[in-house]
C-alpha cells in the first residue's frame, strides 16, 4: 500500500501538471510493492507506465532543424541478451536502481547516476548497452550523430549543440552519443580552433545538463578523449574483449537450439580469444545460415570453427 505521503505527492504532482514527478512516484510506489513481495500490483504499475511512455515516444518529434542529426531508434534489446562481465551488468544495474529511485534519492539533495561514458574495444556492446537501458527505462532512444555535426554545421555547430540540449531538456529520452572520439579524432586536418570550441561548448553543455533524460558517450578509443571529459560523467564503464566464460556464452546465446547442448565448445573458446563479441555472434549466425541453407538443422562446433576462422582472417 503506498503511503499517505506518496499518495499527497501523486495529488500535488497531478494537480501541477507535473507528469515526470507523477510517474516517478507511480514508480517509486511500484518498486515498493514489489520489494513487499506485491509483484502482480508492481507489474501492474509499471505495464501502466510503461503504456504511458509508448504514447509518449510515438509523440516525441524531433523539429526539422535537429531531424538530421537526432535519430529516434527502436529499442527492441533487453539487458539479458547482453553478454557481459558481471562488475559491468552490476554496473548497469546501478544506473537502473538510481534513476528507478531519482525522487527518493532527490529528497536527500542527490541525483541519479545519468551521464554515463562506456569505453571499450568496437564490437563488445556499447551501443547495445545504451539500448537495453532504453528498452527496460522504456525510454526513447535517440542516437546523436555528432559527426554530422562537425561536418554539416562547420560554424555553426556550437548553436547546434545548444539546441540539442535544450531539445534534452525538453524531451525525456535516453540518448547515445556515439563514437564519442569522433570530436577528438577530427581535430587533426580540420579548423582545430572550431573543434576545440565544439568541444568545450560540449562539455560545458553535458556538465550543465540538470535534464530527467539519460546520456551516454560511446568510445572505442579512449586515447583520443580529452581528459577533462571524463570529469563530467557520472559514470565510467569500461568494456573489454570476451573472456573464455562470456565466448561459451556468446556462442550458446547466438546459436540457440542450433547447437545441442552436448556438444563441446571448448575447443572453439581459443580460438576466439581476439575476436570481440560482435566477432563471435557474426561467425556464429554465419554458421546457423549456412546449416539452413543446407538444409540441416543442427550447427556443429566445427562449422563455427569454420567461420571463426574466416571472421579472425579480417
Ligand atoms: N556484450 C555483448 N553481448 C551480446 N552481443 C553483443 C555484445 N557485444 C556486441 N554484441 C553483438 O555485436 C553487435 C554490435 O555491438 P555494439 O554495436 O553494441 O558494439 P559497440 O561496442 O557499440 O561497437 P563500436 O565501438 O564499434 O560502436 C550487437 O548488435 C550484438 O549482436
Ligand atoms: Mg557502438
Amino acid at each position: 500500500m503506498a503511503t499517505a505521503e506518496q499518495i499527497m505527492s501523486l495529488i500535488r504532482s497531478h494537480s501541477d501538471d507535473d507528469d515526470e514527478h507523477f510517474y516517478t512516484i507511480a514508480l517509486q510506489i511500484a518498486s515498493h510493492e514489489a520489494r513487499r513481495g506485491h509483484k502482480e500490483i508492481a507489474n501492474e504499475i509499471r505495464d501502466l507506465y510503461k503504456a504511458r511512455n509508448q504514447r509518449e515516444y510515438k509523440q516525441t518529434c524531433v523539429p526539422e532543424e535537429l531531424m538530421d542529426i537526432l535519430a529516434i531508434k527502436p529499442a527492441d534489446v533487453s539487458l539479458n541478451q547482453l553478454v557481459l562481465h558481471r562488475g559491468i551488468k552490476e554496473r548497469i544495474a546501478r544506473i537502473l536502481r538510481e534513476y528507478l529511485e531519482q525522487e527518493l534519492l532527490k529528497s536527500y539533495g542527490l541525483s541519479n547516476r545519468r551521464k554515463i561514458l562506456l569505453i571499450g574495444p568496437s564490437g563488445t556492446g556499447k551501443s547495445m548497452t545504451a539500448e537495453a537501458i532504453a528498452h527496460t527505462l522504456h525510454l526513447p532512444f535517440i542516437a546523436v550523430q555528432l559527426d554530422l555535426i562537425l561536418s554539416r554545421y562547420m560554424g555553426e555547430s556550437s548553436a547546434k549543440l545548444h539546441q540539442i540540449f535544450n531539445f534534452i531538456r525538453e524531451n525525456r529520452a535516453l540518448y547515445l552519443f556515439d563514437e564519442f572520439d569522433t570530436l577528438a579524432a577530427m581535430r587533426e586536418g580540420n579548423d582545430i580552433g572550431e573543434m576545440r570550441r565544439v568541444l568545450n561548448t560540449l562539455l560545458v553543455r553535458i556538465e550543465q545538463d540538470a535534464s530527467d533524460s539519460i546520456i551516454v558517450a560511446a568510445s572505442n578509443m579512449p586515447d583520443s578523449l580529452d581528459k577533462a571529459l571524463f570529469r563530467r560523467f557520472d559514470d565510467r564503464i569500461c568494456y573489454s574483449l570476451p573472456d573464455p566464460e562470456s565466448i561459451g556464452a556468446l556462442i550458446h546465446n547466438s546459436t540457440g537450439s542450433f547447437l545441442s547442448a552436448e556438444a563441446s565448445i571448448g575447443s572453439l573458446v581459443s580460438k576466439c580469444t581476439n575476436l570481440s563479441c560482435a566477432d563471435i555472434v557474426n561467425a556464429c549466425h554465419d554458421a546457423v545460415k549456412d546449416s539452413i541453407l543446407q538444409g540441416r538443422d543442427s550447427v556443429r562446433p566445427a562449422d563455427i570453427e569454420r567461420t571463426i576462422f574466416e571472421r579472425s582472417r579480417y
